[in-house]
């Protein structure tokens, strides 16, 4: 949303998703300590890095927390987040386990995993950007001003209004209409409900 905190060129740009939970005790060198459950992210962002050209854009979209028994908790996210930003990533999306939570409503519960979001941007230079339950400009622009986070990503809202960043950008700045049901999970081509009149 700030231009002047660019990350980078995004014409090419490659996103790799954690998945901690899976490997827990997979393999010795990748599993036990937060360090080592992290090692695989830092190997795969080394051999992008080898086969792209400088400037090539790779952001990691990673869990705060697995939400699962013995999954990644927010401790071991923010080792991982801090490892990944002193090995060059060019930006981390923080998200968590179930990502689309329901219920979602401006003013009221917005952003999900903004503890987890702000905790990361607190100790790296790496732009962090929020993900999860944004809905309002309101609520987008109190993140951006009392953080340290950098960006802000919409999903669901975008399902719902593709057209509502140039409508907030023409005045009128009434919240997301999306209304976090998930019905876009079971429609063809992750279309609205609302949108496609079902
Ligand atoms: C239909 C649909 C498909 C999604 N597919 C993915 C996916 O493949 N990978 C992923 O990391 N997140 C996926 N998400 C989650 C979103 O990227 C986002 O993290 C989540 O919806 C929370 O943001 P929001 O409240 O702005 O929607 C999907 C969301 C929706 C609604
Ligand atoms: S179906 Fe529409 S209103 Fe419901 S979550 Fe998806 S985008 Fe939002």
């Amino acid at each position: 949303m700030q231009e002047e905190r660019g990350i980078g060129d995004w014409s090419q740009v490659s996103r790799v998703t954690h998945t901690g939970a899976l490997l827990i005790g997979t393999y010795d060198r990748f599993g036990g300590s937060p360090e080592n459950r992290a090692r695989i992210l830092v190997e795969i962002l080394a051999a992008m890095r080898e086969r792209t050209r400088p400037g090539f854009v790779v952001a990691i979209k990673i869990n705060s927390d697995d939400c699962q028994p013995g999954g990644l908790e927010q401790d071991d996210f923010l080792v991982a987040g801090k490892m990944l930003s002193d090995a060059g990533i060019d930006a981390i999306e923080v998200s968590a386990n179930y990502t689309s939570r329901p219920n979602i409503r401006a003013g009221v519960n917005e952003c999900s995993f903004l503890p987890a979001a702000e905790a990361l941007a607190a100790i790296v230079k790496t732009p962090v950007v929020l993900v999860g339950g944004v809905r309002s400009l309101e609520t987008a622009n109190a993140v951006l001003a009392k953080t340290a986070i950098q960006y802000i990503a919409l999903s669901r809202p975008l399902i719902r209004e593709p057209n509502l960043i140039n409508r907030w950008q023409s005045g009128d700045i009434r919240p997301s209409t999306c209304v976090s049901c998930n019905a876009c999970y079971r429609t063809s081509a992750h279309a609205c409900l609302f949108a496609v009149g079902h």
